[in-house]
């Protein structure tokens, strides 16, 4: 049985995250979803708020995948885990640079990993978390790309910051 890993920060997870964790549970019977604990961005949920809204997320949907936190080095985790491949999203032309730089380095720091791209619905590909975060910053209706429950913690994080600035 093939074990995948679907990685990233999920600041905080979206419609098109979910909508690659599907295409990867329809391909492979045991997804697990990695959330990273310590990523390069300033993230505006914790490490553990993240894995709720997840996990919340997985079972709302009754999606067949696991969520866990990850620190350290990708390749380390996916090892750790007996997994063989890496899942993760392309969206657009933009987003392959940066993921043929990771999934490349990925491969040199361990040749027996493979990175799978799977494409998000079109409907999905313009969206990103910090796009979302920037809607709910203003007081923008994000329901279309997030869950309901993630559209209500992104409303408390944002519950005393005023819709304008100068
Ligand atoms: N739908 C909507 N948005 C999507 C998406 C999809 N299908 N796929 C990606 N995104 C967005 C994310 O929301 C995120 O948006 P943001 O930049 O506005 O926050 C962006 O695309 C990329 O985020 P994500 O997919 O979460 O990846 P990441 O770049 O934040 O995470 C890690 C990268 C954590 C997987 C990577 O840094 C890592 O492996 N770190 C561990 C340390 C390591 O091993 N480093 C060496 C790697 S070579």
């Amino acid at each position: 049985m093939k074990r995948v890993i679907y990685p990233g920060t999920f600041d905080p997870i979206t419609n098109g995250h979910i909508d690659i964790i599907q295409r990867a549970t329809r391909i492979f019977d045991n997804v697990t979803v990695a959330v990273a604990k310590s990523t390069g961005k300033n993230t505006l949920f914790t490490t553990e708020e993240r894995l709720q809204l997840v996990e919340e997320t997985l079972r709302q949907l009754k999606v067949p995948a696991k969520v866990t936190i990850f620190d350290g080095l990708l390749v380390d985790f996916v090892r750790r885990k007996k997994a063989q491949v890496v899942v993760r999203g392309l969206r657009a032309v933009s987003d392959f640079e940066f993921e043929f730089q990771m999934a490349l380095m990925n491969r040199k720091l361990d040749e027996q990993i493979e990175t799978l791209f799977l494409m998000p619905k079109d409907t999905y590909s313009y969206l990103s978390s910090s796009i979302i975060k920037q809607i709910a910053k203003l007081h923008g209706p994000v329901t279309a790309f997030v869950p309901k429950h993630v559209e209500k913690a992104l409303r408390a994080k944002y519950v005393n910051v005023p819709p304008t600035r100068e």
